[in-house]
C-alpha cells in the first residue's frame, strides 16, 4: 500500500477497503496528463515565488523524467500505489528526494484528477473527431460516385418514392456532420481549466490561475472553485455525444445488414469484413455491422451510468465521481472501435448499382409522380391519388409495372392520359425533377456535394488554435 496520507491515522488501511478505494488500475491511463498538468503547476509555482526557480526546474526535470521512461517502458505504472497521482509523486520524491515533496503545493487530488480528465477527454475528442471525419470522407466520396444512382426510397420500410444512393448516404452524411458539431460544441464549453481549485475552496497562495490555463491551452481558468472540483457535465455531454453517434451508426448497420440479404442483394460486404459459420458453408454473416448496432448498447449504459452517479452528488467533491472514468474509457475505446471497423466496412463494400435500380423500378416508387402528371393536367390531386391507385390495383393484378401499361389501358382510367406520361413517370424524371434544396436531384445534390467538400476543408476549435 502506497498512498499520500496516514498522518491522522492509527490504523493500517484494510486491505480490502484499500482496493476498493484504489483507482490506479484505471487511471493509469492519463499518466501523459497527469504529468502534463503537474509541470504547468510547478511552472506556475515557480513564476509566482512559491517555488524557488532551482526547485521548480528540478521538478520539471524529474517529472519530464518519469514520462519518458514509462513511454519507453523502462518505468512501469504498478497497481501498488493507490492512483496515478501518488504514483508520479512517489516516483518524483524516490528520484529528486525533498523537492518532490513540494510539487502538491496550493494543490489537491480534486482539481488535479478534474484537471487530468479534461486533457483526457479534450484528446479524446480530437481523436473521434477525427474518426467521424474520415467516415464522412468515404461517404463523401460514395456520394459523388452515386449521383445517378437509382434506388427505392423507404417509409414504414415500405418503397416510397425513388431516391439516388448519394441522396440515402447524403442523409447519414448530415447525421455525422451534427455529431461533428456536438464534439466542438463540447470542447468550447469544457475548456476551462480547473487547476488552482484546490481540493474545494482555492488556495491561500498567490497562485496565478491564468497562466496554468495559458500553459494548458485552456481558454481560461474556471470561475468557480466548488463547481471545478465537481463538474463532470462535460463527460456526461461527451457520452451522450457518443451514443448519437453508436445511434446513427447502428442505424446505418441495420440497412447494411437488411441490404446484404439474399432478398435485398443492394450490396456486398467485402470478404475482409465478413465472417463464416461454422456449420454452414453458405454463410457469408454480416457480424461486423451486428457487433456494432449490438455495442451502442454498451455505451447508452454508459451514459446512464453517469447521469446516475451524478445524481443527487452533494456539493463538492465526492468519491463517487471517480466512477465517471471505467465507464468513459470503455465508451470511449467501443466508440472508436466501431467508427473505425464501420469505416472499413462501407469503404470496401459493393453497392450493386443494377439490383437497387431494378427495385427501385419494381414497386410503384413512381406512383406520386403518375398522380402528379394528373395535376399538372388540371385533375385535384385527390382525384388523381384516386385514380392511380385503380391504376397500381390494375398493375398488381396484372404483375406488372405502372410503366407496361399501354396508353389505352391508362385512358380507360382517365382521358387526361398522353404520350407523355411515360416520360412523366420514368425514373430518370422522378428523381431528376426533385431538385429543390436538399431533395434528391442531381443537380439539388451537387450543391449540397460543394458545400460538404468546403465544409471537409473546415476546422474545429481545437484546429483553430
Ligand atoms: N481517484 C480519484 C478520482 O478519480 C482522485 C481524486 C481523489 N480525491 C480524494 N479526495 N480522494 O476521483
Amino acid at each position: 500500500m502506497a498512498q499520500l496520507w496516514g498522518g491522522r491515522f492509527t490504523k493500517e488501511t484494510d486491505q480490502l477497503v484499500y482496493n476498493f478505494n484504489a483507482s490506479i488500475d484505471f487511471d493509469r491511463k492519463f499518466y501523459r496528463q497527469d504529468i502534463r498538468g503537474s509541470i504547468a503547476h510547478v511552472k506556475m509555482l515557480a513564476k509566482q515565488g512559491i517555488l524557488t526557480e532551482e526547485e521548480g526546474r528540478q521538478i520539471v526535470q524529474g517529472l519530464e523524467g518519469i514520462l519518458q521512461d514509462v513511454e519507453s517502458g523502462k518505468l512501469e505504472i504498478t497497481s501498488e500505489y493507490e492512483d496515478i497521482h501518488s504514483f508520479v509523486e512517489a516516483v518524483l520524491i524516490d528520484r529528486i528526494g525533498d523537492a518532490g515533496k513540494k510539487l502538491h503545493t496550493g494543490r489537491s487530488r480534486n482539481d488535479q484528477v478534474a484537471l487530468d480528465m479534461k486533457l483526457y477527454i479534450r484528446d479524446e475528442l480530437e481523436e473521434t473527431d477525427a474518426l467521424v471525419k474520415k467516415l464522412m470522407t468515404v461517404l463523401e466520396r460514395l456520394m459523388e460516385d452515386n449521383l445517378h444512382t437509382y434506388m427505392p426510397g423507404f417509409t414504414h420500410l415500405q418503397k416510397a418514392q425513388p431516391v439516388t444512393l448519394a441522396h440515402h448516404l447524403g442523409a447519414y452524411f448530415e447525421m455525422f456532420r451534427r455529431d461533428r458539431g456536438r464534439l466542438g460544441d463540447i470542447y468550447e464549453r469544457m475548456n476551462y481549466c480547473p487547476l488552482g481549485s484546490g481540493a474545494l475552496a482555492g488556495t491561500t497562495y498567490p497562485l496565478d490561475r491564468a497562466y496554468t490555463a495559458e500553459l494548458l491551452d485552456f481558454y481560461g481558468p474556471t470561475d468557480n472553485s466548488m463547481d471545478s472540483v465537481s463538474d463532470r457535465d462535460y463527460v456526461i455531454e461527451l457520452l451522450a455525444a457518443l451514443s448519437t453517434i453508436m445511434m446513427h451508426l447502428s442505424r446505418f448497420c441495420e440497412e447494411i445488414i437488411t441490404w446484404n440479404t439474399n432478398e435485398y442483394r443492394f450490396v456486398e460486404i467485402d470478404d475482409a469484413y465478413s465472417t463464416g459459420s461454422s456449420i454452414m458453408p453458405q454463410k457469408k454473416n454480416p457480424d461486423i455491422a451486428e457487433l456494432v448496432r449490438g455495442k451502442t448498447g454498451r455505451v447508452y449504459g454508459a451514459l446512464m451510468s453517469l447521469l446516475t452517479t451524478m445524481k443527487g452528488l452533494p456539493l463538492a467533491y465526492n468519491k463517487d465521481m471517480q466512477e465517471d472514468k471505467e465507464l468513459t474509457f470503455d465508451a470511449l475505446d467501443t466508440a472508436k472501435g466501431c467508427l473505425a471497423l464501420f469505416t472499413g466496412m462501407l469503404d470496401t463494400m459493393k453497392f450493386r448499382r443494377d439490383v437497387m435500380e431494378a427495385s427501385a423500378k419494381n414497386g410503384f416508387t413512381n406512383a406520386t409522380d403518375a398522380a402528379d402528371y394528373l395535376v399538372g393536367k388540371g385533375v385535384p390531386f385527390r382525384d388523381a391519388h384516386g385514380i392511380v391507385g385503380r391504376l397500381v390495383l390494375a398493375c398488381i393484378e396484372k404483375n406488372c409495372a405502372l410503366d407496361d401499361l399501354s396508353l389505352e389501358e391508362y385512358r380507360s382510367f382517365s382521358p387526361v392520359f398522353d404520350e407523355d406520361i411515360y416520360e412523366a413517370i420514368s425514373m430518370k424524371t422522378c428523381v431528376e425533377k426533385r431538385i429543390t434544396r436538399g431533395a434528391p436531384g442531381a443537380s439539388a445534390m451537387e450543391t449540397v456535394l460543394a458545400k460538404n467538400r468546403e465544409y471537409l476543408a473546415g476546422q474545429q476549435p481545437w484546429e483553430r488554435k
